[in-house]
């Protein structure tokens, strides 16, 4: 049995990713009507994946067969979406973020829990393999004491007329909301809650509202420290997006890994014990090992998730909660950006 979903928000994400991964690999969901206020952006996704039902408004989507929605609308529309779908009744998996606000977004929990309705956020990078195996290798204790990570998630995205991304009433902040959001998750999924943080949030190279320049320090409840780093001003190329990850014990240093692909490169390195000290600090080791998965489809992963949960079985490691706490988190972020300086979640 297959749960049945239907899309809001069908040209952008959704078409690039979601939608052709669901149709290809999905094994518990199916995808049988779309919604988006973009009539062309429309048929081309009916068009392309040949998923015939489409709507031009959330109320007709909301009126088909279905048991739950995917909404990859803008940011603003979340909240009001969200909330139109739970009060009919229908499961949700929302995209980063939430909502604009955290209050917005708490409200959102509280109806999904009143209305009996399950209810995710799309953080698919905690469905990346790699990613997986580090969160067991820093459990199983392989790094010793966490004691600092490090997430990167940049692009370069210039000026466009009309982009939703670019002003904080349409999309809630820049870099940091659009980018950062999955750095902060994956690493308090990795190290646990944080604590404090410090921001250095800028606008320095492009003609918008929107933070293009965001460095954010951390200090996580466990004692470790970390920091995340997000940019639209450096160019895709140049961005390996670089996951890093030590302990007393070794340490993994990942490229790639972040992002919407499935895959990356991983190197490790795991110390039997702590230890002693070394005048003459060594820097090369030949205990690096590379580590070597099977990639697998970040965005079906995800859905099946959530569509497991709705046919009763186990709550998704991405449950709305994540999506509220990561709201927490970086509206903590902005206020340091602003009053500048350490602010505790
Ligand atoms: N997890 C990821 O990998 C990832 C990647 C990109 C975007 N996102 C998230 O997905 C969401 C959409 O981002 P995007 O890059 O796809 O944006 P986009 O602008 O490329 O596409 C958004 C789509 O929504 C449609 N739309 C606009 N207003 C709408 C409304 N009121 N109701 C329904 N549809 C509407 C547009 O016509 C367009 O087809 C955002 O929340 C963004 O943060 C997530």
């Amino acid at each position: 049995m297959k749960v049945r979903w239907g899309v809001i928000g069908a040209g952008g994400i959704a078409r690039r990713r979601t939608i052709p991964e669901v149709l290809r690999f999905a094994e518990k969901s199916a995808i049988i009507a779309l919604m988006d206020v973009d009539r062309e952006a429309l048929s081309a996704a009916a068009a392309a994946f040949g998923i015939p039902r489409v709507h031009l408004t959330v109320e007709e989507l909301l009126r088909e067969d279905i048991d739950a929605v995917y909404i990859a609308s803008p940011v603003a529309f979340h909240y009001t979406q969200t909330k139109q779908a739970l009060e009919a009744g229908k499961h949700v998996l929302c995209e980063k973020p939430l909502a604009l606000r955290v209050e917005e977004a708490e409200e959102l929990l509280e109806l999904a829990e009143k209305n009996n309705l399950k209810f995710g956020v799309a953080f698919m990078m905690r469905y990346n393999v790699y990613h997986e195996r580090i969160k067991e290798f820093i459990d199983e204790g392989k790094l010793g004491q966490p004691v600092f990570a490090r997430a990167q998630l940049t692009c370069f995205y210039p000026p466009i007329p009309g982009a939703w991304r670019q002003t904080k009433a349409t999309g809630g902040g820049g870099a940091l909301t659009d980018m950062g959001c999955h750095c902060v998750d994956l690493l308090e999924w990795f190290f646990g809650e944080i604590r404090e943080v410090f921001g250095f949030l800028d606008t320095i190279t492009h003609a918008y509202e929107v933070e293009d320049t965001s460095t954010v320090l951390l200090k996580f409840r466990n004692g470790a420290q970390g920091f995340v780093d997000n940019f639209f001003n450096v160019p895709d190329e140049a961005a390996r997006n670089v996951l890093e990850v030590y302990g007393t014990k070794g340490a993994i240093v990942a490229q790639h890994t972040i992002g919407q692909d499935p895959g990356g490169e991983v190197w490790c390195l795991f110390l039997e014990e702590e230890k002693g000290y070394d005048a003459l600090q060594k820097r090369v080791s030949s205990s690096w090992q590379k580590l070597e998965l099977e990639p697998k489809p970040l965005y079906a992963r995800e859905v099946d998730a959530m569509s497991a949960w709705i046919l009763g079985g186990e709550k998704p490691r991405i449950g709305a909660e994540a999506g509220l706490r990561n709201m927490k988190v970086l509206a903590a972020i902005y206020r340091s950006a602003a009053e500048k300086r350490a602010v505790a979640v």
